[in-house]
């Protein structure tokens, strides 16, 4: 091969990782996005042509892939400790005495840092290239997850400038600055998938994905604290870090050298409210004793380092005026009430609204109109309202009442005896029922129709276009053209969406239809038992809650919606539009014998697939799911936070636990 080729690549990727750096780490592009496109394009048709040259590190390589894989676990070089937490300033002022007194008075300097709400990742250099990053696990081992880090784009793959080591660990935090976890949580909200708490359950869950194309997607970034390692370029943490950051890594512009007790002081007052401006989540402070030798001599109790310290900042609340309630319609008729309040800034974010759930919830604040309420978020996300100050009522307030009438269409509300909420009845007629109903079926859970999302769901029926779901199939390109924003390459995406969704199984199209209470789970249920629709249409109610872990609400529902008859000329139209309306034989492609009949039970949270996926899973390897722990179960799936109630029967009937990795590690066994 010539030299040139060669050489090309080697200086595209050169560049490109400059310009990664510029953007990613320094915040100050070079260059447009369309020059970096232009530039990682000709880079990857030269490395087509020229296999000999790849490099898993080079900038092409950080999009990710979408083969799933399992993580592979490792011993940390050094263990991953944590810190010990203050709650006060009076407490980091003991600290620094405690280390004056420890130093014998000789004299220290302390590093303050902020605190990053992620999850912890330990990466390793070698000759300036990353060999292998490591997430906290247990402390002692961790999985190792490369190839998702290789996806953050902050992070560098080859070092940059000079000095560095040819062995070293850098320690740092992976996160999900806000921008992107707001993102992330509409769109599950939008595909009805469970919402993360909060962005260090983002980015932990994120970091465990198993498709790496999917991490690249959701805009993880890093933040680096601390370099391990037997030749450093400094002699104190302070120097270490701005050498790290001159290698190409992302470290705070916010770590400052602190001389005294005062200045630590000053930096946590400056911070408890300043870092509400900052466009990531932190929890708290960290401050470092500077000197690595004093460093060394502090030494290490059994859980943390006694040379550093956190400080974890107050849970946050605000006080904030109600301006209104609103009562909004969901797809299925439920009335939510909502706080409409004066923006009031909380953890990073504005917050403008919070939902009062239901009638009761409103009663037992005792909300009146524009009364002073407090709003809270914790660790969790989602604002929540937790109490009213009563001495900011306005004299005269009235109580704040729950609506007699639908606010969309005006029709007398229905309370269901035994339930909280109230329902507007008109199913056909009610705008935002309607709406929401073609939102639901065009997510990624339903029919998953590529490029239809929330905005333009409303869109299609705002313009009349779009009345009930099965217009949805009626729609033509030319229609979709005179639509606001469309172009004609959104308009052939809908199209071909709407073509790809005609395979959709028939469970999710059932879930898809909105019939009530019956959410995945039931559908995947119903469909098995009654394996096409003509079947389904004709059921009545003993037959339905005849089926395993159909009850009798369920069946009755199921009845309603299909005695309905614009139901069913809907449901006429969607077969003749050519969607799924029976059971499909399963391919055996997808069938293994690997879980050889046991019975599984799943429990808990998970962070690397869904519920529904490790059903599906299981079934498609030969094993059974079952709803609850009895003799006749042979394991249990247990994600995060299982029930101690579980935990306990589990123990006694001796039915081994698995952690996600374990059974996913079964299902990875070589075929028999
Ligand atoms: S130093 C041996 N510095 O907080 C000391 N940790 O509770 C290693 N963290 O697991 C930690 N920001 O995930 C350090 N500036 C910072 C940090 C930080 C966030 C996290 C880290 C660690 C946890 C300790």
């Amino acid at each position: 091969m010539s030299t040139e080729p060669r050489q090309r690549i080697l200086q595209l990727r050169q560049e490109l990782n400059r310009h990664n750096h510029n953007y990613y780490v320094l915040n100050s592009p070079e260059i447009s996005d369309r020059e970096f496109d232009f530039m990682l394009k000709e880079l990857e048709a030269l490395e087509a042509e020229h296999p000999e040259m790849a490099d898993p590190l080079s900038p092409t390589q950080r999009v990710g892939s979408d083969l799933t894989s399992s993580f592979e676990q490792t011993t940390h070089i050094h263990p991953m400790l944590s810190l010990s937490n203050t709650y006060s300033i009076e407490e980091v002022d003991e600290w620094f005495g405690r280390v004056r007194a420890a130093l014998g008075g000789e004299s220290f300097s302390v590093v303050g840092e902020m605190k990053f709400d992620g999850t912890s990742i330990s990466l390793i250099y070698e000759h300036g290239r990353l060999v292998r990053a490591v997430t906290r696990g247990d402390g002692e081992r961790g999985d190792v997850v490369t190839d998702n880090i290789k996806t953050i784009r902050s992070i560098p793959l080859e070092l940059q400038g000079e000095g560095w080591p040819d062995f070293f660990e850098i320690r740092g935090e992976i996160l999900l600055p806000w921008e992107a976890f707001d993102k992330l949580n509409k769109e599950r909200e939008f595909n009805e998938e469970p919402l993360f708490a909060n962005p260090r359950n983002a980015a932990a869950g994120t970091l465990k994905t198993l498709n790496s194309r999917e991490v690249a997607r959701r805009g993880l970034d890093a933040y680096f604290y601390y370099l391990l390692g037997p030749e450093l370029p400094a002699d104190n943490h302070y120097d270490n870090m701005v050498a790290a950051r001159s290698w190409g890594f992302k470290v705070s512009g916010i770590m400052t050298l602190l001389n005294s007790l005062e200045e630590v002081d000053n930096f946590i007052r400056h911070w408890d409210t300043e870092r509400r401006n900052l466009p990531v989540a932190t929890d708290g402070l960290v401050f470092k004793v500077n000197s690595m030798r004093q460093q060394l001599n502090l030494g290490f109790t059994a859980k943390s380092p006694r040379w550093a310290i956190a400080y974890k900042f107050p849970a946050e609340r605000a006080v904030t005026r109600l301006r209104f309630v609103s009562f909004e319609v969901g797809r299925m008729g439920i009335i939510t009430p909502v706080a409409n309040l004066e923006p009031v800034l909380l953890s990073g974010t504005i917050v403008k609204r919070a939902s009062l759930h239901n009638e009761d919830i409103i009663k037992a604040l005792g909300i009146h109109q524009h009364d002073l309420l407090y709003v809270e978020k914790g660790g969790e996300i989602i604002p929540k309202i937790t109490g009213v100050d009563e001495n900011g009522r306005q004299p005269g307030a009235e109580p704040v009442g729950f609506v007699s009438h639908c606010p969309a269409c005006g029709t007398p509300l229905v309370r269901v005896e035994g339930e909280a909420s109230w329902q507007c009845p008109n199913k056909f007629g009610c705008p935002p029922q309607i709406a929401g109903r073609v939102e639901h079926f065009v997510g990624r859970k339903m029919m998953n129709i590529d490029g239809v999302g929330e905005e333009t769901a409303q869109q299609l029926f705002a313009t009349g276009l779009v009345r009930n779901i099965a217009d949805l199939y009626d729609l033509r390109r030319e229609q979709l053209l005179k639509l606001d924003g469309f172009g004609p390459r959104s308009a052939d995406r809908v199209i071909e969406g709407l073509e790809a969704s005609r395979s959709v199984p028939y469970d999710r199209v059932i879930y898809a239809l909105s019939i009530p209470f019956v959410g995945d789970t039931v559908a995947k249920k119903v469909a098995k038992a009654f394996p096409d629709i003509d079947r389904l249409m004709a059921a009545s109610a003993p037959q339905l809650a005849a089926v395993k872990d159909i009850g009798p609400r369920i069946a009755e529902s199921i009845v309603e919606y299909f005695s309905n008859t614009e139901n069913r000329a809907i449901v006429e139209r969607l077969k003749t539009a050519g969607l799924q309306m029976s059971m499909e034989e399963k391919s055996h492609e997808d069938l293994t014998d690997l879980l050889g009949g046991r019975t599984f039970v799943i429990s808990g949270t998970f962070t690397l697939h869904s519920r529904e996926e490790y059903k599906e899973l299981i079934e498609r390897n030969g094993g059974k799911n079952a709803g609850s722990i009895s003799k006749k179960t042979d394991y249990i799936l247990a994600g995060e936070n299982m029930g101690p109630a579980k935990r306990e029967k589990a123990a006694t009937l001796g039915i081994p636990l698995l952690s996600e990795d374990e059974f996913l590690a079964m299902l990875n066994q070589p075929r028999q």
